[in-house]
């Protein structure tokens, strides 16, 4: 993870870096640093912590110059400490750095101590000192540097008494060039560039890039000087402010009902699906997906949605295990790869091991730009807006509006599902916003009953169908923004073990909508209670009045149609998790230990 960026600027850069780096926080905020070169001196300051410390420290220790480079950390290598913030340091060369250099052990046993830091990152500067030392320029130094590493990086590199020169280099994490009015910029992304330019080059694996104020000269791995394109790029400022609301979750909560809409509207024309790019389903026998986290949540439910509506046998697969499990790909699967960032470097590389083998790369992301988007053969956007809160919301409800959309979709195209039907679905489709907004009502309920799930130590979610991974979302937003434990289980699996959790500390949230198996929940919901388990039940009206004598709590849903329950009770799992989560005071947009994009695998 890490965010970098990189300025050979007209103005003093240490502001605008600052600047920058408040737009990339969400790839880690560890720690973070910037360094300039002013009249020929590098130089350089870092403060562990949030940007915040940063800022301050440059109030009273400000570092002046048009040049520099700037990073904001997510700790792989070595503890969160000053010593192993970035940029790193070496005599005459500062680099920051993204990613992770497995070899940094052998390089490290080449180069003379003592060592600054326990990262990765500082063999990388010394071992470019050293190629100075010896006497190449601080561009062949730089070149020379990269070719030694291995792993995963994107770099820049700052020199003494350069003042008009910054290089980088990528392979695997992103690297994107600003082209500025005779200013230039390197960013991890067009976040980081947009208050500066919106004229950018992704550089493409392998590429490294010698970068004056007069341009970029690009180079492949093979160092062939090659031309990559400038694309003109949007990313909406007010996409990056709060809007009066205490979170950027809150936010992104409370914008589903829009990003919603607006996917729907990409996805639909008249009574009809149609997705915004083409795919032959009829073609196909089987759909791997693959995806990390929430993204691989989307795809468990969809799963439901494809055998159920287009017959399709849909395996699911988590990125991390799938990259290395060397699973069979015929040629006539497909292998579809759900990703917000469009930069997560598990779901990268299982797309470039299915590569080659299956039918089509199709990607669902955020991030139209990004690295998956690229890779892959067909891409289905899913026009969420730009995301900030870690924990994904409104990025999720439009995963899963796009994968049921192209269910319904290749369900057609198998001729499963007739025009009456389809149309049928449409209509439910449309009414989707207004569903999410009503669900959004339960908002005050939620706000309560989280004092109490606040004080719990650990948590169970249960769902059957497509409901089991809902649960599964409903306890990682949990976990991950409230810091208690919480788990999930499928309804009808926990006599077969977990139920001896079950006692009158435990708080049990079970999402069960009125749908064909609402008995089938209910009667595992009985079992939970028989031992004193208490429950917080999420359904409907009609699925209160017969099922909540008893219970602990009941939320109280719209009724939906149930095969867009999953995209409606996304809201519940979003709001007990965020107020459960306010009522602890924890950081809620930026949980520890965490970060938006993991470009490290
Ligand atoms: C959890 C969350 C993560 C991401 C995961 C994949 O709320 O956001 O689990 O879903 O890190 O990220 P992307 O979708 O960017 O590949």
């Amino acid at each position: 993870m890490c965010g970098i960026i990189g300025i050979l600027g007209n103005h003093q850069a240490a502001p605008m870096m600052v600047e920058a780096l408040r737009r990339l926080e969400y790839r880690g905020y560890d720690s973070a640093g910037i360094a300039t070169v002013q009249d020929g001196v590098l130089d350089r300051r870092r403060a562990v912590g949030k940007l915040v410390n940063l800022a301050d420290l440059l109030v009273t220790d400000p570092l002046p110059g048009f040049a520099g480079i700037g990073h904001t950390r997510w700790a792989t290598h070595g503890g969160v400490t000053h010593d192993n913030a970035h940029p790193h340091r070496a005599g005459r060369v500062a680099v920051v750095h993204n990613g992770i250099i497995e070899n940094f052990q052998e390089l490290r046993a080449e180069l003379d101590g003592p060592w600054e830091s326990q990262t990765d990152t500082e063999t990388v500067v010394r071992l470019c000192e050293r190629f100075m030392a010896e006497g190449l320029a601080p561009r062949d130094a730089a070149f020379a540097t990269i070719d030694r590493l291995r792993g995963a990086y994107a770099l820049c590199f700052l020199f003494e008494g350069e003042g008009d020169l910054l290089v980088c280099g990528r392979q695997g994490p992103p690297l994107a060039i600003g082209h500025g009015d005779g200013e230039m910029f390197v960013g991890s992304d067009a976040i980081a560039l947009s208050g500066m330019t919106d004229r950018v080059t992704y550089l493409e694996d392998g590429d490294r890039a010698v970068v004056t104020r007069d341009g970029a000269q690009i180079y492949d791995a093979e160092g062939r000087q090659v031309g990559r394109e400038v694309r003109r790029v949007t990313v909406e400022a007010r996409q990056m402010e709060k809007a009066g609301h205490k979170h950027f979750m809150a936010k992104e909560i409370h914008e589903q009902p829009q990003t919603l809409a607006d996917v729907i509207a990409a996805y639909t024309d008249g009574d009809r699906i149609v997705p915004p790019a083409a795919y032959d389903w009829a073609a196909t026998d089987r759909v791997q997906m693959v995806a990390c986290g929430t993204a691989q949540i989307a795809c468990s439910v969809a799963k439901y949605w494809f055998e159920s509506l287009a017959r399709l046998p849909v395996d699911v697969d988590i990125a991390s295990e799938y990259r290395y499990r060397e699973g069979p790909v015929g040629a006539d699967n497909t292998a579809l790869f759900v990703s917000q960032s469009g930069e997560t470097a598990d779901t990268l590389a299982a797309l470039r091991y299915a590569k080659g083998k299956a039918r089509a790369i199709l990607a669902v992301v955020n991030v139209a730009e990004s690295t998956i988007a690229r890779d892959s053969d067909v891409v289905f956007p899913i026009h969420a807006g730009v995301e900030v809160g870690v924990a994904s919301t409104k990025a999720f409800v439009n995963q899963l509006a796009v994968l049921l959309s192209l269910a319904i979709h290749a369900g057609v195209q198998r001729g499963l599902i007739d025009a009456t039907r389809e149309a049928e679905l449409v209509a439910g489709f449309r009414a989707l916003p207004g569903l999410i907004s009503s669900a959004l009502a339960i908002e005050d309920r939620c706000e309560a009953l989280a004092s109490r799930l606040a004080e719990a130590s650990d948590i169970l979610f249960l769902g059957r169908g497509p409901m089991y991974p809902m649960a599964h979302e409903g306890a990682l937003k949990l976990k991950e923004i409230s810091y208690i434990h919480a788990e999930a289980y499928a309804s009808g699996e926990l006599k077969h073990g977990p139920i001896a959790l079950v006692d009158k500390t435990l708080p049990v949230v079970v999402f069960a909508p009125m749908d064909a198996i609402f008995d089938k929940t209910i009667s595992n919901m009985q079992e939970v209670m028989a031992r004193d388990g208490q429950v917080l039940l999420v359904t409907d009206a009609q699925g209160a009045a017969q099922a909540s004598d008893g219970v602990w709590e009941v939320l109280t849903m719209p009724r939906v149609d149930p095969i867009f329950a999953p995209i409606v009770y996304a809201v519940p799992a979003q709001l007990l998790a965020y107020h459960t989560a306010v009522q602890k005071g924890t950081d809620v947009d930026q949980p520890r230990n965490l970060a938006k994009s993991v470009t490290v695998e």
